[in-house]
């Protein structure tokens, strides 16, 4: 008899904490869970998803030349010809758009790839869908430097001299692009923290002690250093030097524009409209010491980063170093935050 009774109750207690262990993981697992339940469905419908998917990329010159100029813009270019954006290039455009929801993010992209349904474009393709503010426009050199200071150096073909094709082009491309439309650009291979609205309109940043990088910059429409770095290519450009319209054309045009030299503007950060910032702002990890990024975290590691709007993980150096999806390491646990949808729909890799 009393084994009878209380049998009901052992069976409601069960379903109880059934239920409620339900509940309760549900809660904390559904947005990682169905991002990643999405990017399974989506792996094995592989062959439907591949007719809807074609890339018709609207042009960048043509959308940008009619853009809300009160808004902030932020660009990214991919100047590679491999046709894919990978998943940490993906993580830089969503933790750039996801920090920042009120401005515009282009991602300016040189060779268009085919399609998005190829399993390296998966993160770009999760990440744009979900993002409005960014916008995926295909750029044309020609285009590019049409009317600006390098119209005819371009279309004499000087740049096709160029030893650092690659390179070469991406140096000026960011130049070119802040030059006409004002805004800051990024290199890809950021992560991106918080909002950047309360930065300067002009600015750059040291990435060590003393040295300025051009990975990250903003400057206004028709800013003079943006024009001195353009003049300088069109005048005195060596085809033969890795750093001939990189860094080093920027640190020059700052000189001129501050009146003093790099080291010096470390002890006053301001000249005339333009801030120099300190280099935990945007490179708190030095790119001499890429790899902690892929250690384990640790809580005095992540309150290292509270100043920094950004932090640059140097993928030349570091992209053969692997990051597992739910570790520990600095950038996982940096990217699960910031990036979910590109962390969430890569497989085991990120
Ligand atoms: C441009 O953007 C500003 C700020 O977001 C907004 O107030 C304004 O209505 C926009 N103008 C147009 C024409 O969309
Ligand atoms: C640069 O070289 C490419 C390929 O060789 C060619 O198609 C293009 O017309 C050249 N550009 C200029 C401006 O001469
Ligand atoms: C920078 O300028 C200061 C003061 O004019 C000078 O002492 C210093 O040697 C300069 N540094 C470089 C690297 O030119
Ligand atoms: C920094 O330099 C600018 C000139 O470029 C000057 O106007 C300003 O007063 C200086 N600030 C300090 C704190 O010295
Ligand atoms: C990092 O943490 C993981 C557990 O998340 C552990 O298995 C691994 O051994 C740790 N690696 C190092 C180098 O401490």
């Amino acid at each position: 008899m009393e084994n009878d009774a209380s049998r009901p109750k052992i069976l409601i207690t069960i379903l109880l904490f059934v239920s409620f262990h339900m509940i309760f993981f549900s809660y904390h697992l559904s947005s990682s869970l169905s991002l990643w339940l999405s990017s399974r469905t989506k792996y094995f419908c592989k062959d439907t998803v591949t007719a809807s998917k074609m890339i018709h990329l609207e042009d960048a010159i043509e959308v940008l030349d009619k853009r809300n100029q009160s808004r902030l813009a932020y660009y990214m270019v991919d100047s590679s010809r491999q046709g894919v954006v990978y998943g940490r290039q993906a993580c830089a455009v969503e933790s750039l758009a996801k920090n920042n929801p009120d401005a515009d993010v282009y991602l300016l992209v040189l060779y268009p790839p085919r399609d998005l349904s190829v399993q390296t474009n998966e993160q770009l393709d999760m990440v744009k869908r979900h993002y409005p503010n960014i916008q995926m426009l295909s750029l044309k050199m020609e285009k590019l430097t049409k009317g600006s200071i390098l119209e005819e150096w371009y279309a004499r073909g000087e740049l096709n001299k160029s030893s650092y094709p690659v390179e070469h082009t991406s140096d000026l491309i960011r130049v070119l692009v802040v030059q006409r439309y004002g805004g800051t650009y990024l290199d890809l291979d950021f992560i991106v923290l918080r909002s950047l609205a309360d930065l300067s309109e002009n600015f750059v940043s040291y990435q060590m002690s003393s040295d300025v990088n051009n990975a990250m910059f903003g400057f206004s429409k028709n800013h003079l250093i943006t024009r001195m770095i353009l003049e300088r290519a069109r005048d005195k450009y060596e085809p033969w030097a890795f750093a001939s319209i990189g860094p080093l054309s920027l640190i020059h045009a700052l000189e001129i524009y501050c009146g003093r030299n790099v080291t010096e503007m470390v002890k006053n950060d301001t000249c005339n409209d333009l801030r120099v910032y300190p280099s935990v702002y945007f490179y708190p990890i030095a790119y001499t010491v890429w790899w902690v990024l892929f250690e384990n975290s640790t809580s005095e590691r992540l309150a290292s980063f509270d100043k920094s709007y950004a932090i640059h993980f140097s993928n030349y150096m570091s992209k053969n170093e692997i990051v597992r999806v739910g570790s520990d390491q600095v950038y996982s646990v940096l990217a699960k935050h910031h990036c979910p949808r590109a962390y969430w729909s890569s497989y085991d890799v990120f």
